[in-house]
C-alpha cells in the first residue's frame, strides 16, 4: 500500500460539485446551508456526527486549546470541534480534494478564520514539536499500517500533557473480510489493527491511555436506523456519505456492517494522554 493509492482510494474527482447539487437537493444553497445539514455527509466514520460529540467531548477541549485532526477528510469534524468547543483547528489529510472541498465548506459555513486544512502525511506532519493541546483521529489508521510511526509522530507535535484520541475501526479474531468497505477496495490499501497493537504502539510512542470504549452496539443501532431512515424515504438522503463512496458504495457498507455483525471488526475509541 503507498499513500497515492490510499489518496486515489478517496479521490471523488468532482467532489464540490456533487454536495452543491445536494444542497440544492435540499433546497438550499452555499449561503444557506449549515453545518447540521452538511453533518450527514462530511463526517466520514460510523456514527457521523453523534460518533463526533460522544467521542470528543471526552477530550476536554477549552477555547484557547490548539487543536490538531489528523486525517481530517473534508473537515467536518474540525468544524463541528471548532463550533462546539469555540477553538481554532488545524486539520492534515493526505487527500488533496477533501482538503480543498474541506477549505471551502469552511467558508461556506464562515469557519474559514479559524480552521486550517493542508494537504499532508500524518506520518509526516508540516507542524513544530510541542504545538498541540489536543489531538484526534477518526478512521484513519485502517489506512496506515505502521502504526508505530504514526503515534510517534503525532506524539512528536503534542505538547507534555495534551490529551489525544483515536476512534477507528479495529481488527477483531483472525477471520478474513470481506470487501470492499468504505476505506478499502482490496486488502491491499487496508491495514486494520487489533485494539493490542494500538496500545503497545500509542504506549511505545510515550502516551499513556486513559480511556478505550469499544463501540460496536453503538455501530450496530445508528446502521439499523440509518437502513430504517432509508427504506422509509425510498433511498439516501440529499446529503449523505453515500456521496463519498463512488460506485461500490452500497457494497462497502453492507460489507461492513456484515463484518461488524461477525465480530471481525468493531469502531474502538481509545484516549491518550502525551
Ligand atoms: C474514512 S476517512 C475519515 C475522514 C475524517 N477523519 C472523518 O472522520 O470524516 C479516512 C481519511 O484518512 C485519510 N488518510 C489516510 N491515510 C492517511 C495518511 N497517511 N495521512 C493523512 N491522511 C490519511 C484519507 O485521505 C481520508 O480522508
Amino acid at each position: 500500500m503507498t499513500e497515492k493509492n490510499v489518496a486515489e482510494h478517496y479521490t471523488h474527482g468532482a467532489l464540490v460539485a456533487e454536495l452543491e447539487a445536494g444542497i440544492a437537493r435540499l433546497g438550499k444553497t452555499i449561503d444557506t446551508v449549515t453545518l447540521d445539514d452538511l453533518a450527514p455527509v462530511d463526517e466520514f466514520h460510523i456514527g457521523g456526527r453523534q460518533a463526533s460529540e460522544a467521542f470528543l467531548d471526552q477530550l476536554a477541549i477549552e477555547p484557547d486549546h490548539a487543536v490538531l485532526d489528523v486525517g481530517c477528510g473534508i473537515g467536518g469534524a474540525s468544524r463541528f470541534a471548532a463550533d462546539r468547543y469555540g477553538t481554532n483547528v488545524d486539520g492534515i489529510d493526505l487527500t488533496d480534494e477533501y482538503v480543498q472541498t474541506g477549505n471551502t465548506i469552511s467558508k461556506w459555513v464562515g469557519l474559514d478564520g479559524r480552521i486550517t486544512l493542508r494537504q499532508a502525511s500524518a506520518l509526516s506532519m508540516p507542524f513544530g514539536n510541542d504545538t498541540f493541546d489536543r489531538a484526534y483521529m477518526m478512521h484513519v489508521g485502517m489506512n496506515i499500517a505502521d502504526k508505530k510511526a504514526l503515534f510517534a509522530e503525532i506524539y512528536r507535535v503534542m505538547k507534555p500533557g495534551g490529551v489525544f484520541g483515536v476512534y477507528d475501526v479495529m481488527r477483531f479474531g483472525g477471520a478474513d473480510l470481506t470487501y470492499p468497505v468504505p476505506w478499502a477496495e482490496t486488502p491491499e490499501t487496508s491495514a486494520l489493527a487489533p485494539p493490542d497493537v494500538y496500545r503497545e504502539t500509542l504506549e511505545a510512542a510515550g502516551f499513556t491511555i486513559t480511556a478505550e470504549r469499544n463501540r460496536r452496539e453503538f455501530a450496530l443501532a445508528f446502521f439499523e436506523r440509518m437502513q430504517a431512515r432509508v427504506s422509509a424515504a425510498g433511498g439516501p438522503p440529499a446529503l449523505g456519505i453515500h456521496l463519498l463512496m463512488g460506485e461500490t458504495r452500497v457494497v462497502k457498507v453492507k460489507n461492513m456492517l456484515a463484518n461488524i455483525k461477525d465480530g471481525i471488526i468493531a469502531p474502538v475509541e481509545m484516549v491518550a494522554t502525551a
